[in-house]
């Protein structure tokens, strides 16, 4: 006798009147309203005193581990205490990175509307990759899609799709670009040595081996240098090698830097190449006059990977790519299984999940729809024309210093600089003064700041994004900077 496909199911039946009644994970809608409040209570206490606060808290793992280890609980809990425990003792652990006064890396400053966008989408349980199960929502992606395209100057026919972030953006745009030149044997990924480190990651997840990638230097503004990529592309084509995709920056995460995307456009289309341009952070910058007019040409690329998470003043994991043709992302995405077959309504309906790597997709636009809907384009483009002006505040505060060094005058937001007391010094001395420098000014609170390497040069970098920074926190914090370099500096001359 042949053996049955599956074995018998063997497990006992719960009792029928366990399944009738309600499940112990429902919540009476009181209590859930109850619950509700009291987290945004939570929520907006923290904005209230967010200025009066520090811009960073660390932690080591020695002193968290006994705090925060525990056994997974079995039974149910208070979450009163849940919640209380969430904001006094693990959310305040971290840096606040909506701080008026935090300008490391790249900061986020999200409004209220677009957390409640947040809340809501989360609440409705939105689910975002097919038409089907989100038609009204697949809609408004569309429509905020099409408004960032006419922002970005792209043509009437482009789109996109919202992603996690910036690299789930550029991974996108990397495989996209390497399905529409044919998936070639030998595939070349022309990136700047500028670039973003989301972009050599998606070459390398793309399956791009280690000599497929050409770092393209860049001048001395930071931005990739036209000719060498020029010379770069014609060596490979000799050589055989077919080159796929040219990543430039829309704002170089380093420097602000943008690379000469008018020059790279033609080069692009003479060498029948994609251009992808990385605005992860600079991209919105198009929203002032200033920055629109250092991302010219930003609109002939064929993608463009923009975070919303960052200069748009969203939560996060809100990053978008918008592509020239949409077509190209459903050719190189598109896989439909036999338990899908319900989902394809036409070309007419957009499933998301066509366009990138998620099925299950949160609702990420409806938190930028609801922020435009409350505030407006205009106030949202003066909040970055906000953070373009700081930023040349702060140089102009650094450079009425003579013992202050600017590396890289500001751009789309950032400015990096070091601390350069008058006499000899050597590297190493002035990166030991800078490297403390830094740690005092993040150590004592007075703002949250990071450090990079310009020509091996350790700089001081502020970036200046945040809608909340006034030009008296800048100046504070510059003059803070300088302060300390000088109480610091005697005893860091070797
Ligand atoms: C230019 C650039 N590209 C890509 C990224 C990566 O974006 P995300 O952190 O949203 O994945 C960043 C992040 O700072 C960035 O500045």
């Amino acid at each position: 006798m042949e053996s049955p496909p599956f074995p018998p199911q063997t497990s006992p039946k719960p009792p029928a009147d366990a399944v009738n009644a309600p499940s112990s994970l429902e919540l009476d809608p009181d209590e859930m309203r109850r619950l509700g409040y009291a987290v945004v209570d939570a929520v907006v206490e923290r904005a209230r005193g967010l200025r009066a606060d520090v811009p960073w808290r660390g932690g080591n793992r020695r002193d968290l581990e006994p705090l925060l280890r525990e056994p997974c609980p079995e039974d149910p809990g208070d979450p009163d205490a849940a919640i209380a425990r969430a904001v006094t003792e693990i959310l305040p652990r971290a840096g606040r990175i909506d701080h008026p006064r935090f300008f490391a890396f790249v900061p986020s400053s999200p409004t209220w509307a677009a957390v409640l966008g947040d809340l809501l989408t989360t609440g409705f349980n939105t689910f975002q990759g097919t038409w089907l199960e989100s038609a009204g929502p697949s809609q408004i992606e569309l429509v905020v899609l099409d408004w960032f395209r006419e922002w970005l100057a792209m043509p009437e026919s482009a789109g996109g799709l919202f992603t996690s972030g910036g690299s789930a953006a550029n991974l996108c745009a990397v495989v996209a670009a390497r399905e529409a030149a044919g998936h070639p044997e030998r595939p070349v990924l022309y990136l700047s040595d500028q670039s973003h480190s989301s972009v050599e990651r998606a070459g390398r997840i793309a399956g791009f081996r280690a000599d497929a990638f050409r770092r393209i230097a860049s001048d001395d503004g930071y931005r990739m240098d036209a000719d060498a990529l020029a010379r770069a592309l014609e060596r490979d084509r000799a050589e055989g090698r077919v080159p796929v995709l040219v990543a430039a920056n829309g704002g170089a995460t380093n420097t602000g830097a943008v690379d000469p995307l008018p020059v790279l456009a033609d080069l692009c289309a003479e060498h029948d190449t994609w251009l992808h341009v990385d605005a992860a952070y600079g991209g919105f910058a198009v929203l002032d006059p200033r920055g629109a007019a250092a991302l010219e040409g930003i609109g002939r690329a064929h993608s463009v990977t923009l975070d919303p998470h960052k200069w748009l003043f969203q939560p996060y994991e809100t990053g978008c790519l918008m592509v020239r043709d949409p077509d190209d992302l459903t050719r190189a995405f598109r896989v439909l299984p036999e338990y899908l077959q319900d989902i394809d309504l036409g070309y007419e309906q957009v499933n998301f999940a066509d366009r990138g790597l998620q099925l299950t997709r949160a609702f990420r636009a409806l938190k930028v729809w609801m922020a435009l809907q409350t505030h407006g384009r205009r106030a949202h483009a003066d909040a970055v024309g906000r953070g373009i002006t700081l930023a040349h505040e702060a140089e102009a505060a650094l450079a009425a210093h003579a013992d202050v060094e600017i590396l890289s005058p500001a751009s789309l937001g950032i400015v990096c600089f070091r601390v350069r007391p008058e006499g000899e010094w050597s590297e190493a001395d002035l990166e030991s003064l800078n490297r403390a420098v830094q740690d005092t000014v993040v150590d004592e609170g007075t703002a949250m700041m990071s450090s990079t390497r310009l020509r091996e040069r350790y700089a001081l970098r502020l970036c200046i994004l945040n809608y909340r920074s006034t030009a008296a926190d800048v100046r504070a914090v510059v003059e803070r900077i300088v302060a300390v370099g000088r109480a610091l500096a005697p005893a860091r001359r070797g």
